[in-house]
């Protein structure tokens, strides 16, 4: 069984002159929780579609559960909520979910039994039987998670899943991702909401005008960068300078020292370092650096789309 769900080579996509994917080259291992994330107009979406097997790519290449993208049998393994989606608004939810169920050739007993149950899910109990044209944005986008989830994909690709839905909404999505990964699912999920891709992902990619400019495991940039402020008194201008060995973006204002270490364990040298020097030192509150600062931080003031 291939260790990877996606492995793709040099994808590009271009419109004309535009150029909406350039490079997307990555990686994502069976079972993953892979967050993928960029500015609107990246090419996050067309990333996903390409992989889906929906848009041609104009060059490289990519396999899906070891297979060529489009493959069909591939297909049926995978769970797809799309961005912008556009159901047949004359079937009610369960007709809609029963007929997504049938695409990915699922046995029609037991399809039958499990609509209920997915609907259940995704808080649409009461609701399966009106037609879906009457249904508010969040409440489609409840079905279309359901649709995603039918046959029990191996890789579902979530793109923007969270688009419309109330807080509770939102938590269902989190415990979506998590029942599917408990499962063995590989989840690809596009999201703007960094919060909640903090919580629920592995991994996480940035593309920037479409060029995967790097990734990075949840949490590892914490270890790697710490802020911190240190409530202080009595620093000299030669302490500052000594810190330098140990620190970066020292700013000392009133009696609030901060500056960032490259780990937490750099720390008790920084306070060894004040001490020894003459300084008095209240308190040390390390900083966590948020998946949202590592975010605007590595892409730069908005150019504007
Ligand atoms: N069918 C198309 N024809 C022409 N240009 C397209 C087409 N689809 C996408 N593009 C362009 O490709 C670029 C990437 O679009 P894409 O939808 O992949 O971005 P995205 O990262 O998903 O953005 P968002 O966060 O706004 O959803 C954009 O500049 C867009 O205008
Ligand atoms: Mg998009």
């Amino acid at each position: 069984m291939a260790t990877l769900t996606i492995d793709a080579v040099g994808l590009r996509k271009t419109y004309g002159t535009r150029t909406a994917v350039r490079d997307l080259t990555l990686q994502v291992k069976r079972g993953e929780a892979f967050g993928f994330l960029g500015p609107n107009g990246a090419g996050k979406s067309t990333s996903i579609k390409m992989l889906l097997g929906l848009v041609k790519p104009t060059s490289g290449r990519a396999l899906l559960l070891g297979q060529p993208v489009g493959d069909r049998e591939v297909r049926a393994r995978i769970g797809f909520l799309p961005e912008h989606f556009r159901f047949y608004d004359w079937l009610s939810a369960s007709e809609l979910i029963l007929f997504h169920g049938r695409l990915c050739g699922l046995a029609e007993d037991a399809l039958r039994r499990k609509v209920p149950q997915l609907l259940e899910r995704v808080g649409l109990g009461t609701q399966y039987s009106k037609p879906i044209r009457s249904f508010s944005k969040g409440m489609m986008q409840r079905v279309g998670l359901a649709q995603a989830i039918v046959n029990d994909p191996e890789i579902l690709f979530l793109d923007e899943p969270t688009s419309g839905l109330d807080p509770a909404g939102r938590k269902l999505v989190r415990d979506l991702i998590r029942e599917q990964r408990e499962r063995g699912a590989t989840v690809f999920l596009n999201s703007h909401l960094l919060g909640e891709v903090e919580q629920s992902c592995d991994r996480v990619a940035f593309i920037q005008q479409g060029n995967v400019i790097g990734t990075h495991e949840m949490g590892a940039w914490q270890a790697d960068q710490t802020e911190v402020e240190i409530k202080v008194a009595r620093v000299a201008p030669s302490t500052l300078e000594r810190l330098e060995q140990f620190a970066q973006e020292i700013r000392l204002e009133d009696q609030m020292l901060r500056l960032r270490v490259d780990g937490e364990d750099r720390l008790p040298e920084v306070v060894r370092c004040l001490v020894a020097s003459g300084a008095e030192v209240y308190s040390v509150v390390p900083h966590r650096v948020s998946l949202e600062e590592l975010f605007l931080k590595t892409m730069g003031p908005d150019p504007g789309l």
